[in-house]
């Protein structure tokens, strides 16, 4: 099972960036976390963090070429704004989770809407860090049960 974890921008500057908002924890230190648990289970994971929207859209195609059978997206303010990474997403097919760190519903009115977050299996979001965790475990329960 292949699970690709995607992302958006400025999520790199986690732990620095507004820790109140998005926590102390690096977004290394999310992906050794998801990485060990799919190891656990014999899953191959691989994280792909990007500040521009046409590397994640190229990353995505890559996806559907390499045969990637999950995805875990943070689109972070991408989600808000881009018909085109929503387009890539629909284009592959690939069945994916939403996270978000922070509840965007309580925050300002432009994090409300997501644009991908209709044709997510599912989001999650205000749990933090830990919502990726929560994420993976819920694509190897799919991936693992056939
Ligand atoms: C975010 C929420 C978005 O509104 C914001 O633009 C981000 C991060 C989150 O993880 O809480 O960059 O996606």
């Amino acid at each position: 099972a292949r699970i690709l974890v995607l992302h958006g921008p400025n999520l790199n500057m986690l732990g620095v960036r507004e820790p109140g908002v998005y926590g102390h924890t690096t977004l290394a230190d999310i992906h050794r976390a998801m990485e060990d648990r799919a190891k656990a289970s014999g899953a191959l994971l691989e994280s792909f963090q990007s500040n521009h929207e046409g590397e994640l859209i190229d990353r995505l195609h890559a996806a559907y070429t390499e045969g990637v059978d999950f995805i875990i997206i943070n689109p972070a303010g991408l989600g808000h704004t881009s018909v085109s990474l929503r387009d890539a997403l629909a284009a592959v097919a690939i069945p994916f989770v939403e996270v978000h760190l922070s509840n965007v519903h309580a925050r300002e009115p432009f994090r409300h809407h997501t644009y991908t977050s209709s044709i997510a299996v599912g989001v999650i979001c205000g749990l933090g860090a830990e919502g990726y965790q929560y994420a993976v475990d819920f694509a190897l329960n799919k991936l693992l049960a056939g």
